[in-house]
C-alpha cells in the first residue's frame, strides 16, 4: 500500500513531487522515490526509509525536468530497499505502482522467454509492468496501444502512473481496485493516490473509477474504461485543504491528537445531537432505519473494534441483530444476507482495501449501505448510500485515537436513532443519553488534565514482555483497542479479553511481572469485572485499576491495585467513549519511554489500500 503521484507541470516538477509525497507518506514511509523525464532520457532519485532520505538525497542532487512521478512506499513484495523503491524503470519507461500484481511471476517468465537479456533489478511484483510495456514498445506499439494489451494481462489491484522516455508531454494512469484522481490544472495534469496530494496543485478532480485508464497531456486527457472505450468522468471541485498539518507546540501528531478529542467529539456531536431538544438528529438519508433486519458491520483494526462497540449499544437500544466482522474474513466468508440487511462500514480514511471490498461484497448482496467515515471524498464515503462523517479532522499518527472516539460518538447516536426509528427509545431515555453524551467533551478534557498521572504509570509498563486489558460488556473492545494501542506504538505484546473469558485460558499468562490494564466503569457488570480482576490479582497480576471514585473504593476494600486512574462517573452508555482516553495516554507515553517512532510506527501505515 503506497501512495502515488504524477506530475505533466510546467514548472520544475521534483520539488512538486516532493510536496506530494508529504502528504502521501500516510499511505507508507518504509522508502520513496521520484523520476522525471531529462532532455528525453528518464532520471530516478531513490532513497530507503522515511521521505526525509529523499528529501535530502534531493537537496543534494535535484533532477531537471517538468515531467515526473513519484511514490511513498509500504512494502508488500520485496523488503524496504532502495533497490526495491519505486519507481521502477527500463530506458525507455517508469512506474510507480500502488496495489498487487498477482500474476507477477508468470508475467515474468513471459517477459524473460520473450527477452532473457531483460534484467530485473528488484524483488518487486511492480517491475514487470515496466519489462512488459518494453516489450510492445520495441515491437513498434505506441504507449497507448502497449497499455491497451498490457493492463488485461494484470491481476490483482493497482493504480499506477507511467513516463517515457522521449515523450514530455505524456502521462499514463490506470486503476483497477485501488485509488488513482486525476487533476486538472492550467497547462498542467496531475495524478494522485487522492485529492489530497493534488489539493496544493489543483481543485479540480477527477476520481476514476474501476478499471479506468488515462492518457494525459498538459492540455487535457483521454480517459477509457476497462474495455478500452473512451469515456467522460465528473470532474469535481474538492474542498480539500491542501495545508500539512503541524504538531503545535506537542512533541507528536498522536499527542497532540489525543488532546484534540474534546474539541473534535463535541463537533462530531453538534452535527448529530440537539442539545435544546435533546433528541438526535442524524442526516437525512435513503435508509429507512425502521425497516432494517439485521445491520452486518465490517471495519478493520482500531474502526473495527469500534464496530464491536456499537453491537452492544445497536442490540440494547434498538433490538436489532448485528454482526460485526473483521473486513478481510468477511470479504471471503459465504455469511447470508438477508433483503432488509443494512452493511454499516467504518473507516477514519475511507480507503482501507479491505473495508471497500467488504462493502462492495454487501452492495452485491443488495444491502443498503451505510458507512461512519472521517475522510470525506474517499472511496467508501463515495461508494455508500449515506454517511456519518465523524469531524475529527485529518487524522496523521498513524494510530488511530480521536478518529476512534468520533467513531464512537457517532455510532451512539445511530443506535439511538434506530430506536427511536423503530418506536422503542422513550423520550425520556433519549433524553438522557442525549445529556450523557453532551457531557463526554468536558468529561474527556477531565481525564486529559491527569496526563502527568498517567505518564508516570508509564513505568510500570515499559519493561513488560506481556500486558494484558480486560473488560466487560462494552469495555470489551476498549480493552481490545487498549491492546492494540500499546502493540501499534510500543511493540510490547499485550492482548485484550473478556474479563469473564479469562479465566477459560489466558489467566495462564498471568504472574507476578505482567501488569494487567482493568477497564471498569460503572454499570451493571461492574461487580462481574472486580471478581475477573481480582482472580488476576490472586496470581499475582500488577493490577491497574481503571474506575470511578466509587467503583475505586470498591476495589480497594477487597484490594489494593498496584495502580489507578481515577475516571470521572459517567452513564454506562457513554463510558467506552470515556475509557478509549485513558488506554490511548497509557500506550502513547510507555511509546515515549520506549522512544519509538510514535507517528510513523515500524511496519505500520495509516492506511491499507491492498489486500
Ligand atoms: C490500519 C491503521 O492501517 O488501518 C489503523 O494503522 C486503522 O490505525 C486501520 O485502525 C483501519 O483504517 P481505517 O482508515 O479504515 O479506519
Amino acid at each position: 500500500m503506497c501512495g502515488i503521484i504524477g506530475i505533466l507541470g510546467d514548472r520544475p516538477v521534483a520539488p512538486l513531487l516532493l510536496e506530494g509525497l508529504k502528504r502521501l507518506e500516510y499511505r507508507g514511509y518504509d522508502s520513496a522515490g521520484i523520476a522525471t523525464l531529462d532532455s528525453g532520457g528518464i532520471v530516478r532519485r531513490r532513497a530507503e526509509g522515511k521521505l526525509a532520505g529523499l528529501e535530502k538525497l534531493l537537496a543534494a542532487d535535484c533532477p531537471p525536468g517538468r515531467t515526473g512521478i513519484g511514490h511513498t512506499r509500504w512494502a508488500t513484495h520485496g523488503a524496504p530497499s532502495e533497490n526495491n523503491a519505486h519507481p521502477h524503470a527500463t530506458a525507455n519507461v517508469a512506474v510507480a505502482h500502488n496495489g498487487i500484481i498477482e500474476n507477477f511471476q508468470e508475467l515474468r517468465a513471459e517477459v524473460t522467454a520473450r527477452n532473457p537479456n531483460a534484467v530485473f533489478t528488484s524483488e518487486t511484483d511492480t517491475e514487470v509492468i515496466v519489462h512488459l510495456v518494453d516489450l510492445l514498445l520495441a515491437d513498434g506499439l505506441s504507449p497507448r496501444q502497449a497499455l491497451a494489451r498490457v493492463l488485461p494481462r494484470m491481476e490483482g489491484a493497482f493504480a499506477f502512473v507511467m513516463i517515457f522516455r522521449g515523450a514530455e508531454d505524456l502521462m499514463i494512469g490506470a486503476r483497477r481496485g485501488s485509488p488513482l484522481a486525476l487533476g486538472y490544472g492550467d497547462g498542467e495534469m496531475f495524478f494522485g493516490s487522492d485529492a489530497l496530494a493534488l489539493a496544493p496543485l489543483t481543485r479540480r478532480i477527477c476520481y476514476l473509477q474501476e478499471g479506468d485508464w488515462v492518457v494525459a497531456r498538459r492540455d487535457g486527457a483521454e480517459i477509457f474504461d476497462a474495455a478500452g472505450l473512451p469515456v467522460q468522468r465528473e470532474t469535481v471541485q474538492t474542498a480539500l485543504s491542501g495545508a500539512l498539518i503541524g504538531k503545535g507546540n506537542y512533541r507528536h501528531f498522536m499527542e497532540k491528537e489525543i488532546h484534540e478529542q474534546p474539541t473534535v467529539l463535541g463537533d462530531t456531536l453538534s452535527t448529530m445531537l440537539n442539545p435544546a431538544r435533546q433528541t438526535v438528529t442524524l442526516p437525512d438519508m435513503p435508509i429507512d432505519l425502521s425497516r432494517i433486519g439485521k445491520i452486518t458491520i465490517c471495519a478493520c483494526g482500531t474502526a473495527c473494534y469500534a464496530g464491536l462497540v456499537a453491537k452492544y449499544w445497536i442490540e440494547g437500544l434498538a433490538g436489532v441483530p448485528v454482526e460485526v466482522d473483521v473486513a478481510s474474513e468477511f470479504r471471503y466468508r459465504e455469511s447470508p444476507l438477508p433483503a432488509d440487511g443494512l452493511g454499516l462500514f467504518i473507516s477514519q480514511s475511507g480507503e482501507t482495501m479491505d473495508t471497500l471490498e467488504a462493502l462492495r461484497r454487501c452492495r452485491q448482496a443488495g444491502q443498503a449501505i451505510l458507512s461512519v467515515v472521517n475522510a470525506p471524498e474517499s472511496s467508501i464515503w463515495r461508494e455508500s448510500d449515506a454517511v456519518l462523517h465523524t469531524h475529527a479532522g485529518p487524522e496523521i499518527g498513524v494510530a488511530s485515537t480521536k478518529a476512534f472516539t468520533t467513531q464512537l460518538m457517532a455510532l451512539a447516536c445511530l443506535a439511538m436513532g434506530l430506536a427511536r426509528a423503530r418506536g422503542v427509545l422513550p423520550p425520556a431515555r433519549e433524553a438522557a443519553l442525549a445529556a450523557a453524551l453532551a457531557e463526554i467533551p468536558g468529561r474527556v478534557a477531565e481525564v486529559l488534565a491527569a496526563d502527568a498521572h498517567i505518564a508516570g504509570l508509564a513505568a510500570l509498563l515499559k519493561e513488560a514482555r506481556n500486558v494484558l486489558y480486560l473488560g466487560r460488556g462494552p469495555a470489551w473492545p476498549i480493552a481490545l483497542e487498549g491492546a492494540l494501542k500499546l502493540k501499534e506504538i510500543s511493540y510490547i505484546h499485550a492482548e485484550g479479553h473478556a474479563a469473564g473469558e479469562m479465566k477459560h485460558g489466558p489467566i495462564a499468562l498471568v504472574d507476578k511481572d505482567t501488569p494487567i490494564i482493568a477497564i471498569a466503569p460503572d454499570g451493571p457488570l461492574f461487580e462481574k469485572t472486580l471478581s475477573n480482576v481480582r482472580e488476576a490479582a490472586a496470581r499475582g497480576g500488577q493490577v491497574i485499576f481503571l474506575s470511578s471514585k466509587e467503583g475505586l473504593k470498591r476495589m480497594r476494600a477487597q484490594a489494593e491495585p498496584v495502580a489507578a486512574i481515577e475516571m470521572p462517573a459517567v452513564d454506562p452508555f457513554v463510558a467506552p467513549i470515556l475509557y478509549a482516553v485513558p488506554v490511548q495516554m497509557l500506550a502513547y507515553h510507555t511509546a515515549c519511554l520506549k522512544g519509538t517512532d510514535v507517528d510513523q510506527p515500524r511496519n505500520l501505515a495509516k492506511s491499507v489500500t491492498v489486500e
